[in-house]
């Protein structure tokens, strides 16, 4: 297994230095060289950490606390995982039918067992213990172990929509592997803070990781700040001496930036993790390619790429944050109407005429679907189970309306 590892880790560097070698040939352009120039991740001394925060921002604090950014990650416990411990739901059959997989609770904490039955007398596999709990459950959530410092997947996730245990994302329906490393990327997204000890690509300083998605993600590194408006003296408001990144006052492009560091999807990153801060310019840490107009774009994880496909967004004015308050639990669909009508009023919709003040709170419905993700599935024996997801290409769907005007007219 070491071997495989190790192999691993040496890819990973591998991409970096080709990287690093495409930057010096120029293909890529630079356009910020003062973040390009962050060659370290902001040390751990940098950040103040969310209790910090909480003390003056009291407002945005407690309406965080709840929200799926900030119960992202967390340590694995019976108030975290979602999935049962119980009799009759603690068994996963894989598509061997002498190969289960057992979710269990001993005094020492959740495990899974990838359990060989072809001799029932004399079972045999590996069992790993739950230690983190990555997704807050809004569609599933997946598992890690430690070995050591180094993190593993385990096979087994918990999916919402079947309120059951399922085969992780992209594994075999047939096999019990406990042998899937965790890349350091999967924690950029997916947590506040972490050492990388690489190689191998999977070791992390184990205190040094910090779970949730906190407020110095999106704001920067906050410990000057807090020290500078804790000071006799405090910065004048909304300078640059009070040390904090107000997303609100960045161009668009830079407050994309920010939310792609985590909303743009699979694409490879440039150099070592964590090194990212709000106010940068993400196209030197990631290799975000420009949208191209026709391309389709997957539905899962990449907001970003959809949105800038829309013709919306050529506003220049178009921005996450149009939508979205990150602060507090997310409108539904029918009230995130109205921001619609922001800059558009219902009568220039070509199904006004026909459907009258109907449309007024259902625009997201016709213009920004729910579509199947092709990459977010699990499989369960041998079928295949599609997350369902918001588009975020805001555009005419001409099939998605005419099935809406069709209920409608049954109606
Ligand atoms: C000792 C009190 C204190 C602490 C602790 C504190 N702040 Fe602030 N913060 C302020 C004050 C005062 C302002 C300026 C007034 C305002 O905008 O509310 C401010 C402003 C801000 C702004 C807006 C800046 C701007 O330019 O518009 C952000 C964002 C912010 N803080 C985030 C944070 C984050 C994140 C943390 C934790 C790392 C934090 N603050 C900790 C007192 C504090
Ligand atoms: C590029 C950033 C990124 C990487 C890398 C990434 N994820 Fe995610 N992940 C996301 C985002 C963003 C979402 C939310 C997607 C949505 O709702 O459209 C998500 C959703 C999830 C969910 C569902 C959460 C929920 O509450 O429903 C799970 C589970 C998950 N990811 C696990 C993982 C694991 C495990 C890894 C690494 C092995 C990983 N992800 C790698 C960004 C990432
Ligand atoms: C996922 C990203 C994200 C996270 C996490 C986040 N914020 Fe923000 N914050 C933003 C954005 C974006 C804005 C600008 C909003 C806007 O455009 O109006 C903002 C604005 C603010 C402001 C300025 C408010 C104002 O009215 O000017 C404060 C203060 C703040 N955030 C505090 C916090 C605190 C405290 C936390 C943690 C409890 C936190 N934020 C977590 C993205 C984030
Ligand atoms: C550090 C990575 C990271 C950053 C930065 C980030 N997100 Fe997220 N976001 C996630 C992950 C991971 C999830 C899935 C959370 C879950 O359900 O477990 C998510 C979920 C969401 C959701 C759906 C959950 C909800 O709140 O209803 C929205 C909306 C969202 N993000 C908007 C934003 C916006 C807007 C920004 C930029 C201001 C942003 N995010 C920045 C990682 C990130
Ligand atoms: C920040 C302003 C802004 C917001 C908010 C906004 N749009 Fe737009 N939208 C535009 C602009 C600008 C255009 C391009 C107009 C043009 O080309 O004539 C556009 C174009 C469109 C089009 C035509 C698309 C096409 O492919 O022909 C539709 C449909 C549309 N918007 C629907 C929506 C819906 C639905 C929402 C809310 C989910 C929304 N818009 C939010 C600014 C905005
Ligand atoms: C024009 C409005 C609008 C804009 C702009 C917008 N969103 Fe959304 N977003 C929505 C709507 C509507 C939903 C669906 C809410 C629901 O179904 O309850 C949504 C849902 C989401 C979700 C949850 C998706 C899921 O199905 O799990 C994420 C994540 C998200 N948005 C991230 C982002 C990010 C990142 C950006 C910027 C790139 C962004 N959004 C910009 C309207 C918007
Ligand atoms: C029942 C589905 C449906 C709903 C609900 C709906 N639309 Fe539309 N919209 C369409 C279709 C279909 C078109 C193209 C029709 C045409 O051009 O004749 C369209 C066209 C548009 C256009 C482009 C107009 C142009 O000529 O460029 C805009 C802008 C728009 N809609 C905005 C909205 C807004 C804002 C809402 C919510 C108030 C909304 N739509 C609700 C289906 C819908």
């Amino acid at each position: 297994m070491s071997g495989t590892l190790r192999a691993l880790g040496w890819r990973a560097l591998m991409l970096i230095a080709s990287t690093v070698a495409i930057l010096a040939a120029g293909t890529v352009r630079m356009t910020s060289v003062a973040s390009a120039e962050r060659t370290e991740p902001p040390p751990p001394s940098a950040y103040a950490g969310d209790a910090a925060c909480a003390q003056c921002h009291a407002q945005q604090a407690s309406t965080y606390g709840v929200t799926p950014h900030a119960k992202d990650s967390a340590v694995a416990d019976k108030h975290h995982i979602l999935g049962s411990f119980s009799d009759e739901h603690n068994v996963l059959r894989t598509a061997n039918p002498n190969l289960i997989i057992a979710m269990t609770r001993e005094p020492n904490g959740f495990f899974q067992s990838g359990i060989n039955i072809s001799d029932p007398k004399h079972p045999t596999g590996e069992a790993e213990r739950f230690d983190i709990v990555i997704g807050s459950g809004r569609h599933g959530q997946t598992y890690l172990y430690w070995d050591g410092d180094q993190l593993y997947e385990l096979p087994v996730s918990y999916s919402t929509w079947k309120h059951e245990w399922a085969m992780s994302p992209g594994y075999p329906p047939d096999k019990v592997h406990f042998d899937r490393p965790v890349v350091p990327r999967c924690l950029e997204c997916h947590s506040s803070y972490f050492q990388w000890l690489n190689p191998p690509a999977n070791r992390f300083a184990k205190d040094s990781l910090v779970l949730g998605i906190g407020c110095e993600r999106c704001h920067g590194p906050g410990a000057l700040h807090v020290e500078r408006e804790r000071s006799a003296a405090p910065p004048p408001r909304g300078s640059e001496q009070e040390a904090i990144v107000n997303p609100a006052s960045l161009t668009q492009e830079r407050q994309m930036s920010l939310c792609s560091l985590c909303h743009a999807g699979a694409v490879a990153p440039i150099g070592a993790p964590m090194r990212f801060v709000a106010g940068d310019n993400i196209r030197n840490y990631l290799e975000i390619l420009p949208p191209s107009p026709d391309a389709p774009v997957d539905v899962h994880g990449n907001q970003v790429g959809a949105l800038e496909q829309s013709k919306c967004f050529g506003s220049g004015k178009l921005t996450c944050s149009t939508c979205h308050d990150v602060h507090r639990v997310q409108e539904n669909a029918d009230s995130l109407s109205n921001h619609c009508l922001t800059c558009h009023k219902m009568q220039t919709c070509g199904t006004y005429k026909k459907l009258g003040a109907y449309i007024q709170t259902r625009c997201v419905e016709c213009h920004m679907p729910v579509q199947d993700s092709a990459k977010i599935t699990f499989s369960e024996g041998t079928n295949t189970l599609r997350a369902e997801l918001r588009s975020h290409r805001i555009a005419i769907y001409s099939d998605v309306s005419e099935r809406v005007e069709r209920r409608l007219q049954r109606k």
